[in-house]
């Protein structure tokens, strides 16, 4: 473990400590909430999207969980605006581990992509393109 791994904790830590959008958005396009099923621990999300619905321009989030957890949605307040919703829908995992920049056990990808999948879900419920209202990390 070198240096560089010791700047992404701290980072990690920062944003744990003091999270970057947390809050709620009052005009938001849409919202969703999600669980991590292994400790319970949900995040909701506020999207706010450009007039055409193409472009994300805010995010926010609130709730509870670990480091990982919120240091991750943290992260991703920060990363979206300016994203399309369609490079949104295409993150995958490894986009949100290379946002943290430490290796995750397994144990805690659920908790690192928590927020990745409630705005992504969220969008699919929004244009009617999933049924169920919960989203829960399956990854
Ligand atoms: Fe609950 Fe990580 S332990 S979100």
């Amino acid at each position: 473990m070198g240096m560089g791994s010791d700047m992404y904790r701290q980072r990690i830590l920062d944003h744990y400590k003091n999270p970057r959008n947390y809050g709620e958005l009052e005009d938001s396009t849409y919202s969703h909430v999600g669980e991590n099923p292994m400790c319970g621990d949900e995040i909701a999300v506020d999207v706010i999207l450009d007039e055409d619905e193409e472009v994300v321009e805010r995010v926010a989030f609130r709730g509870d969980g670990c480091a990982i957890s919120q240091a991750s949605a943290s992260m991703l307040t920060q990363e979206l605006p300016g994203t399309t919703v369609d490079e949104l829908l295409a993150m995958e995992r490894d986009d949100v581990l290379d946002l943290l920049g430490i290796e995750i056990s397994p144990m805690r990808i659920k908790c690192a992509v928590l927020a990745e999948k409630v705005a992504q879900d969220g969008y699919e419920i929004y244009v009617g393109e999933r049924d169920d209202d919960r989203t829960v990390t399956e990854e």
